[in-house]
């Protein structure tokens, strides 16, 4: 093992590995390399003889026996004997004076590990790879050796910063044979994290099971024992040895872990026994929130898609009818609104419809980070215990607010005029919009903003600034601008007003309005001032026009379809895209025309018709701004050309709308000519299929799966993740009205 004599790592099949060790893992890692023929002889070594001939024959490894001496011949060995003995292995080997062997292990605490390494040879010897494969299983021991159990499983190795490149990827390429993810953390931030996560649990487990067993010498109790206890405890059915062991080395981190967790522990006994519903209840929600955040992350690893570049398809068919009733979910914008009034506001408010996708949950998370207890959503009901104006705590750390642009720009007002400082980081495309048409004027009311360069997120909001209300003309038609300065005007001394260049959508008015804040509207003009609050109210949230507008383009461009799209909001601000389709010839009606809490909603009918191009009237852009991307669809299915300018906003979407729909249209063979505010499209060409990026989009992946209806080939639309940000249930929808749209996850 000594550094002298390296050579290079060869990435062709190598000659002999010695697995060190042959319990559960060890065996596992044997069998599944064995198996693979990367190596012409797997060796084990185990100081256990009826082990050495189990895993011979059950052909886990070529040979066993009990002496390192094999290890002279190996060209890479794996350490998997229980940590406490690793340091006696460890000297063994140092005796053997091995040269030029990559080696590495397998143990789930690495600080202790790190340092008899270095006590023992004077430095991490540049071969040696720090490795620990994040799987396990209730059973131990040769026979429970599964050649499968590292596949689709964590592999943490902790490179030193000299670690040998080469050896580095050899044993992330054994790993990746095995079908693990490799990834690479230090050791001490690997054994912080695997306290928290594993460790920890672990000793809850045998802690609460040893606890109840004891005091019930005839086990009697467990007799009612259901699944809830079953699942909490499965863990301590582990093997008591290796965690003895596991708790022995890593005894700094879990004591760090357990304290904190013996604090909370011992809060939440307080709040028992003073029947303190209101804590018990932040607690349930929040954990439930972050229990569900965590098994998405397991069922269909959405969120580390994002972060390692999986790739979420949707295969669009060609063809077919669009028909049926259906009803899209509740409104995005209604919905970030609804958690951010409700928590503000005195007493409770009751949300029925709430959007539950990621945008809106953002939002929510984001209200509970500082300290507003929000039960839901179930089945589209929240409930929020409104905190007032003045009651939210400082966050625990950075405000994480995903894909969402609304929660980010719309928070910092709030935050502006707080007395703590709060942090807002969002994803990777989110941390590309810009923020500083907020950062602007909320400075000018006295806010204090850091953001990251060109006015870019992640944005720094210092606490404890004295706002001044201002009358503020805004140099874009923005809602979310507008009400990002009418939030902090709520704070801010005197009157705030905004003025905008042209009508955006009003839910911040109207919202205020509903929860008694006073709130005046003249022309262009929305004007509020502060020393006023708000009073927890009931709120149902309309289906959202946004994601109606799919199947409202949809049924206009196939044949023989008559969709009926029940409860949308038709909010005047929103209604663009229906104006836009009528100027196209759209067969579209309105029924049931009716008001709900403030906002008007209807069932709206499309059937199919002959569309045709239109210039599109400037008035109606900020109308109809979400809906573009589904509305270049219609222009590429109508006759003749459709013309849209001043709409420069598209190009600062979740993606450059205009850019991004121009290229998925060329794949599909529509001519396009791209101009600095806006598209002209030549409809009416027949259109094909082809691969299309949405760029985490998510209205251009639903665009493109509309388009399909009228497409000749199949659309592969790559980078669809977002969808879920607005409609979560897009798919199901579809395949209820009859389009062809699948889903496919991807490396
Ligand atoms: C929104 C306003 C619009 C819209 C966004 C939601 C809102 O953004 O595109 O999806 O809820 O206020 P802009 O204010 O940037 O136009």
């Amino acid at each position: 093992m000594p550094s002298k004599g390296k050579r290079l790592f060869d990435p062709a099949p190598m000659q002999r590995l010695v697995v060190v060790g042959l319990g559960l893992i060890g065996a596992s890692f044997a069998k599944g390399v064995k198996q693979t023929g990367y190596f012409s002889e797997v060796l084990g070594v185990d100081l256990n003889q009826n082990s050495c001939r189990l895993a011979e024959q059950l052909a886990i490894v070529d040979q066993a026996g009990d002496s390192l001496e094999v290890c002279r011949t190996a060209d890479v060995i794996v350490l998997a004997v229980p940590i406490l003995a690793m340091e006696k292995t460890l000297q063994q080997l140092h005796q053997l004076e091995l040269q030029q062997v990559i080696v590495t292990d397998v143990g789930s605490s690495k600080t202790q590990l790190r340092q008899a390494v270095l006590e023992i040879f004077g430095e991490v010897p540049p071969e040696f790879v720090f490795g620990h494969p994040i799987a396990g299983s209730e059973k131990s021991g040769v026979t429970a050796a599964n050649a499968e159990l590292f596949a689709q499983h964590k592999v943490i190795l902790s490179p030193e910063p000299n670690t040998q490149a080469q050896a580095l990827a050899c044993v992330k390429q054994l790993w990746e044979l095995l079908g693990a993810e490799v990834e690479f953390m230090d050791v001490e931030y690997h054994d912080q994290v695997l306290a928290a996560t594993s460790h920890l649990p672990h000793l809850l487990a045998f802690g609460l099971v040893d606890s109840l067993a004891k005091r019930n010498e005839n086990l009697e109790i467990f007799r009612y024992a259901a699944g809830g206890f079953r699942d909490f405890t499965r863990i301590a059915a582990s093997d008591p040895v290796m965690w003895h062991d596991i708790f022995l080395a890593n005894s700094e981190a879990v004591l760090a872990q357990l304290d904190a967790f013996t604090h909370d522990l011992q809060q939440l006994r307080t709040a028992v026994a003073e029947h303190d519903g209101h804590y018990l209840l932040g607690v349930f929600t929040r954990a439930k929130m972050a229990r569900e955040h965590f098994s998405k992350i397991l069922a269909r690893r959405a969120y580390v898609d994002t972060m390692q570049n999986h790739d979420l398809k949707f295969i669009a068919n060609p063809g077919g009818h669009v028909q049926g009733t259906i009803r899209v979910p509740g409104d995005k914008s209604i919905s970030h609104r609804s958690i951010m009034l409700g928590s503000l506001a005195e007493g409770k408010t009751e949300i029925e419809g709430f959007l539950e996708g990621e945008d809106a949950l953002a939002t929510i998370q984001a209200f509970r980070d500082m300290g507003v207890v929000i039960e839901g959503p179930q089945e589209g009901r929240v409930v929020v215990h409104g905190v007032g104006l003045h009651g939210l705590k400082p966050a625990p750390g950075p405000i994480y607010v995903g894909n969402s642009g609304t929660t980010m720009r719309l928070l910092s007002g709030l935050l502006a005029a707080q007395p703590f400082d709060s942090t807002l980081t969002g994803d990777a495309s989110l941390s590309k919009r810009p923020m500083n048409r907020i950062a602007k004027p909320l400075r000018e009311m006295g806010a204090v903003i850091e953001t990251a360069a060109e006015g870019r997120p992640p944005l720094t909001i210092r606490g404890g600034q004295k706002l001044t209300g201002m009358h503020y003309q805004m140099p874009m038609a923005s809602a979310q601008v507008k009400s990002c300065i009418l939030l902090a005007g709520l704070y801010a001394g005197g009157e705030t007003s905004v003025e905008e260049p042209a009508p955006t959508r009003d839910h911040t008015e109207r919202m205020l309005s509903g929860f008694g804040y006073p709130v005046e509207v003249h022309g262009a003009i929305s004007k509020v001032e502060s020393g006023h609050k708000l009073t927890g109210t009931k709120i149902e949230v309309p289906s959202d026009i946004s994601s109606a507008a799919f199947f409202m383009v949809a049924a206009c461009i196939a044949p023989n379809s008559e969709v009926v799209l029940e409860h949308v909001g038709i909010n005047p601000t929103r209604t663009g895209v229906i104006d836009i389709l009528r100027l196209m010839g759209a067969d579209l009606s309105l029924e049931r025309v009716h008001e709900v809490g403030g906002e008007l909603v209807a069932d709206i009918r499309v059937r199919s018709s002959q569309l045709k191009g239109i210039e599109i009237p400037s008035d109606l852009v900020p109308l109809a701004i979400d809906e573009f991307p589904v509305l270049f669809i219609a222009a590429a299915c109508a006759e003749g050309k459709t013309v849209l300018r001043d709409a420069e906003e598209l190009r600062v979407k979740e993606s450059d709308r205009i850019q991004v729909m121009a290229d998925g249209l060329a794949t599909l063979g529509v001519k396009t000519e791209v101009l600095p505010d806006g598209i002209v499209i030549e409809g009416g060409q027949p259109m094909g299929g082809g691969e299309v990026w949405a760029h985490g989009d998510h209205r251009i992946a639903m665009s493109f799966s509309v388009a399909a209806l009228r497409a000749s080939q199949p659309i592969i639309i790559h980078d669809a993740i977002h969808v879920a940000t607005s409609f979560p249930d897009f798919l199901q929808l579809c395949e209820k009205v009859g389009m062809h749209v699948s889903e496919e996850h991807s490396l």
